[in-house]
């Protein structure tokens, strides 16, 4: 058991969240409530029955799933409204800044416009007062030409969102089958990421940053099979974005014991905790600090360093950057010897 004072600490300190789908976000009851404004039908009789269908064996289980419960989103306010109760989770979790994803091809391929996805989410980010950006991800499952035409229709917002993504079904959906639309987004000045490493293996962390050249892995937790590329993203100092909860939810680790953050702290890596699909895996930011703090061997001086990591890895302006990380470091020096 994890000590009453490490607790505290871990919930109150400053953090950045880098990690987080916003249609994974969605709870139960605001799904319902969305269909029911909507006029959308849903497969479930319930909040609770759809809670039951929780019960993911891998990935692909959870897309499933996740796709199903996008399909309430029709309006600028369904997706004002989530992003709102997102923000309103992560303010009370001292998340002091966030890079939201979202997700455009699960919502435009059901005839919503862009420019609906976007200024939603966007709107309700201007109303917190968490410090909130956007990154667009492409669904790796569909093609490259399907990418690059959302991208095309995403243009005219290009100052509402930061950066780029790949996410969804990761295996046999390799980085380099979007070489061309991440050469097209880096021409842009977008900031690159991409999800690789979690159900797919080394190769995949290695093509992400060869070919789409990501300034941050998300996930990655794989990367320790590769013991050369271990030691290239350390020296390098990308971060991965880890996702505690999502990686026993969806089997990549059995049970939180088995989780590797520790092995990738101790390997130098710049890893980070974030909550990727909160509605979804039981619990937002602090659910999963606790988790791991509960689980694993971590003290006060490790939850310094993720939150440190948190801001250090965050695509924020220099000044801004090191002003949270003084707000991080006077946190820590306040703390009773
Ligand atoms: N989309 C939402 N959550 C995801 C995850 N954990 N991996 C890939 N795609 C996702
Ligand atoms: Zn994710």
């Amino acid at each position: 058991m994890m000590n009453s004072q490490l607790r505290t600490v871990v919930q109150g300190m400053p953090k950045a969240e880098l990690h987080i789908h916003i249609e994974g976000s969605l709870e139960p009851e605001l799904i319902f409530a969305l269909a029911e404004r909507n006029g959308v039908k849903l497969t479930y009789p319930s909040v609770d029955a759809l809670r039951q269908a929780y019960a993911f064996t891998d990935l692909q289980s959870f897309l499933d799933i996740y796709y199903a419960g996008a399909s309430v989103l029709l309006k600028e306010q369904d997706f004002y409204d989530m992003t709102a109760a997102y923000l309103k989770k992560a303010e009370a979790d001292n998340v002091r800044h966030t890079e939201i994803f979202f997700d455009p091809q699960t919502h435009t391929a059901r005839g919503v416009p862009m420019e609906t996805v976007i200024n939603g989410i966007y709107n309700a980010c201007q109303d917190s007062p968490v410090s909130a950006s956007l990154i667009l991800c492409f669904l790796r499952h569909l093609s490259e030409d399907d990418a690059m035409a959302t991208l095309e229709q995403a243009l005219p917002f290009r100052d509402k969102y930061i950066g780029v993504g790949l996410d969804s079904s990761e295996v046999g959906h390799p980085p380099e089958k979007f070489a061309r639309v991440f050469e097209r987004c880096r021409g842009l000045g977008l900031h690159i990421v991409a999800h690789a490493g979690e159900e797919g293996p080394p190769a995949y962390i290695q093509s992400a940053l060869d070919v789409l050249k990501v300034e941050r892995i998300d996930h990655g937790v794989r990367i320790l099979e590769d013991q050369a590329l271990t030691e290239r993203v350390a020296r390098e100092g990308i971060a991965l974005t880890v996702c505690p909860l999502s990686n026993t939810k969806l089997r990549v680790f059995d049970q939180m014991k088995d989780h590797n953050l520790v092995q990738l702290l101790d390997a130098g890596l710049v890893a980070t905790v974030n909550s990727d699909d909160p509605a979804y895996f039981g619990g937002y930011m602090n659910d999963n600090f606790l988790a791991v703090f509960e689980s694993l061997p971590l003290g006060l001086s490790h939850a310094q360093r993720l939150a440190r990591n948190s801001f250090a890895a965050a695509f924020l302006p220099d000044a801004q950057k090191q002003a949270f990380l003084a707000e991080v470091d006077a946190y820590f020096n306040a703390l009773p010897a």
